[in-house]
């Protein structure tokens, strides 16, 4: 086993073996999620709390459902936005928390940088379930399990990553993953929705769909997010849809038996076709939620494994 941290804040730290540890332990979650008594008791005894600071549905249903899959006793806690615009307020938070002996908490914040803060004050795992613009590591995990799935490989592969990438930690996550993976990632979208120094990333920046999408193998579109526009990124959204949105024709350029993918929620008839996202035949929408499950039980078993033997280091030196 090559999966050695003790939390799991970004991708940006992680080696290529700890991505392929967790992907290979996630895909025997998958066979254990399809069989009928979906249980292991790898986290018995452990609590696990969700802190949502940002309102989520599928992320925070994802992680409960991941937790008593592998009978962890799990605690959601719905964090209200309004009391939380201060530092102090999240390391309080924390710290109150951490007095309870939770062995996971799993961590939401409006605020890059948040979550890597509170890591720091408890003596726990952490679980970075996505950090203002910065990190999402778990979605880019599943996303990649769905690529290697779907594809047969995780490497040398053209992905185009399209449309709100400048307000995306989806994005950052799915770049610096991809790429350390040796694949060939392309930007394509709105200048005003692409980041000044997207190129500093080691990816190509397309502003035209065609272009962008031609001969690609992977498709990855992204939410509008709107709740981070402050106006005037775009015209409109029937222009947006017109330009960028996601259509059979504008598939028709990548490649033959490329796939489509979306983190989901989705604004269907302004980033993608409904029609498009629900053709199984290209979609891989739902799979993705179903890795999604496998990927955070893999991320979250690892962990607790890292967690269980730094205490038992701990107590023989009883400290
Ligand atoms: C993403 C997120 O919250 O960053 N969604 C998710 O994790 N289900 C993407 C998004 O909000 O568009």
């Amino acid at each position: 086993m090559t999966f050695r941290a003790r939390h799991l804040l970004g991708i940006e730290p992680l080696k290529p073996d700890e991505i392929l540890t967790i992907l290979d332990l996630a895909d025997e979650y998958v066979d254990l999620n399809r069989s009928p008594q979906k249980h292991s008791d790898v986290l018995a005894g452990m609590t696990q709390i969700n802190m949502f600071f940002e309102a989520s549905t599928r992320t925070q249903a994802s992680f409960e459902i991941a937790g008593k899959r592998l009978g962890a006793d799990v605690m959601n806690m719905a964090m209200q936005a309004s009391s939380i615009k201060k530092g102090e307020t999240l390391i309080d938070t924390a710290l109150t928390l951490n007095a309870m002996h939770p062995d996971l908490l799993v961590v939401r914040h409006p605020n890059s940088g948040a979550v890597d803060l509170l890591a720091q004050k408890v003596n726990c795992a952490v679980l970075n379930a996505g950090d203002g613009r910065h990190e999402h590591p778990t979605q880019a995990l599943l996303d990649a399990l769905t690529i290697r799935r779907a594809k047969g490989r995780l490497h040398r592969l053209t992905i185009a990553i399209c449309g709100d990438i400048a307000h995306s930690r989806v994005a950052r996550s799915n770049i610096l993953l991809l790429g350390k993976m040796e694949n060939r990632v392309r930007l394509v979208g709105p200048p005003t929705l692409i980041p000044a120094k997207a190129t500093e990333f080691g990816v190509e920046v397309y502003d035209d769909m065609k272009e962008g999408l031609a001969g690609a193998d992977v498709v990855m579109m992204l939410r509008l997010q709107k709740e981070r526009m402050d106006g005037g990124f775009i015209p409109s959204e029937r222009e947006y849809f017109h330009r960028y949105g996601l259509d059979a024709e504008k598939l028709a350029h990548a490649a033959d038996d490329a796939i489509v993918m979306h983190p989901g929620p989705m604004n269907r008839g302004v980033e993608i076709d409904g029609t498009l996202a629900d053709d199984i035949n290209r979609s891989v929408i739902q799979e993705q939620v179903e890795m999604g499950v496998a990927v955070r039980m893999a991320a979250m078993d690892l962990l607790a494994r890292n967690l269980r033997t730094a205490r038992a280091g701990r107590e023989s030196l009883n400290v």
